[in-house]
Parts: C-alpha cells; sequence; structure tokens
C-alpha cells in the first residue's frame, strides 16, 4: 500500500518575501538528510512571498504551493489569483477551502468544487481542508458535516483524478488553537473521511487519497498523529514558522 507522508507548512498572512527567503534558507540545512521518496515536503507562503521562495527551493526537496486560487482564468475579479498565474509562479501545490477562507471569506463547498476544478485542470496539486466546527462535533454533526463537504467539494471528479488529491482533516476547533485532536478521535475521523472516498469513488482510489490531519500538530505530537493508519501526514499552521521546529515535526512523522 504505502501512501507516501506528505507535510505541508501553510504560512497563512505571516512572513514577508526577506522571512521567508530567510526561512526557507534555514529549513533546507535542516531537511538535507530527509529522503524525498519518504516524505513530501511543501511550504504554502502567501503569494507575495512565492516569487522571494522560489529561486532557493528551485530543485531541492522542498515544494512550492499557495494558499488559495481562483477558478476563473482572468477576469474581474479584485484580490484573486488564478490556476495559470500560480503556475507561471512555479507553484506546485494549492491548499483550497482552509476554513479561514471558509470562515471569514464566504467560502463554500460550491466555491471549493470550482477552485478544485481549476486548480486541477491547471495541472495544480490540491490540498483541499474539510473540518467540523466545535458545536458540529459537540452536537454529534461531525459525519454529517464532512460528508456534507466532501460530497461538494469532490462533485464531478472521477476516480483517477480524486486519487490523487491531498485531504486536509482539519477540525476547527483545533486550529491555532493548541488543542489537537487526540490521534484516536483524528484516527476515527479519518477512517470515515476514506471511507466515503470509498463509497463515492471506489476502494483502489480510497487506499491511494493521502488524508493530512491539521490543527495545532507539533513536534510533539506529530509522530503519534501520523502513525495513524489514515493519517498520512500534517497541515502545519504555527509550527511551520520556525525552520528547526518544522524539520523535528517532519523527522517525528517520518519517526512513526
Ligand atoms: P495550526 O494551523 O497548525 O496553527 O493549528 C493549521 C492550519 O490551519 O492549517
Amino acid at each position: 500500500m504505502g501512501r507516501k507522508v506528505i507535510i505541508a507548512g501553510n504560512w497563512k498572512m505571516n512572513k514577508t518575501g526577506a522571512e521567508g527567503r530567510a526561512l526557507v534558507e534555514a529549513l533546507l540545512k535542516e531537511v538535507a538528510s530527509f529522503d524525498p521518496a519518504e516524505v513530501d515536503i511543501v511550504v504554502c507562503p502567501p503569494f507575495t512571498t512565492l516569487a522571494e521562495v522560489r529561486p532557493v527551493i528551485a530543485g531541492t526537496k522542498v515544494k512550492l504551493g499557495a494558499q488559495n486560487v481562483h477558478w476563473e482564468d482572468h477576469g474581474a475579479f479584485t484580490g484573486e489569483i488564478s490556476a495559470a498565474m500560480l503556475k507561471e509562479a512555479g507553484v506546485e501545490y494549492v491548499i483550497i477551502g482552509h476554513s479561514e477562507r471558509r470562515q471569514y471569506f464566504g467560502e463554500t463547498d460550491e466555491t471549493v468544487n470550482r477552485r478544485l476544478q481549476a486548480a486541477l485542470k491547471a495541472g495544480l496539486k490540491p490540498i483541499v481542508c474539510i473540518g467540523e466546527l466545535l458545536e458540529e462535533r459537540e452536537g454529534g454533526r461531525t459525519e454529517e458535516v464532512l460528508r456534507k463537504q466532501i460530497r461538494g467539494g469532490f462533485a464531478g471528479l472521477d476516480a483517477a483524478t480524486m486519487a490523487g488529491v491531498v485531504i486536509a482533516y482539519e477540525p476547527v476547533w483545533a486550529i491555532g488553537t493548541g488543542r489537537t485532536a487526540t490521534p484516536q478521535i483524528a484516527e476515527e475521523t479519518q477512517a470515515f473521511i476514506r471511507a466515503e472516498v470509498a463509497a463515492l469513488f471506489g476502494a483502489d482510489c480510497a487506499e491511494k487519497v493521502r488524508i493530512q490531519y491539521g490543527g495545532s500538530m507539533k513536534a510533539a505530537n506529530a509522530r503519534e498523529l501520523v502513525a495513524q493508519k489514515d493519517i498520512d501526514g500534517g497541515l502545519i499552521g504555527g509550527a511551520a514558522l520556525e525552520a528547526s521546529g518544522f524539520a523535528k515535526l517532519i523527522s517525528e512523522a517520518l519517526a512513526k
């Protein structure tokens, strides 16, 4: 089987160009010994920092990602960036539907789906975020919420395409709060997500699709989380903003 671990750093609205360059310069030294056959390492800087980070990591084992993409090729969409623009900027991965986009910028399953289709068409590798709010978990609605996000977000994809999509399960109550989901809760939920993918796209696709955990993942808990059967890596916010801590997290994830 062997799904390859994928660890992605979501820098959110942090790091100017100069700061971003310094971070990846330090990171490259820290990850020198990691085997790229064992792990995909991705950094997702803000749009304006992409150009600064790109030449530093070009040809290395650290890959470039963006944090959002629009569904249209071009046009009157103030503040948005197209997939072609990201491709030209050297971007390989793109985060879609992060809970902060859903919460603060009106992202819906429908817009997630449109962004996903555009990213795929351009040859970008999508990391699609799903996850429930605290009140949804406490109200026993986690599975219902995730099922809706999966059905809406991944609508219209064929199984072969879906197999290449990375899903990031990020319980919203665990993001930036220091409150990580226990490995048991994360595993139970991610097994449910994989079963939903199997129901929609078949068992073979579900076996292949990589599901990251996200939400206060750090070096201290990465090993136990990634050791779970259905956790194939992490989408990391706060702990990706400092090189040695991020590298330690990756080494812990690989030590599972
Ligand atoms: P966090 O963020 O690691 O700071 O909780 C994760 C994310 O939002 O992608």
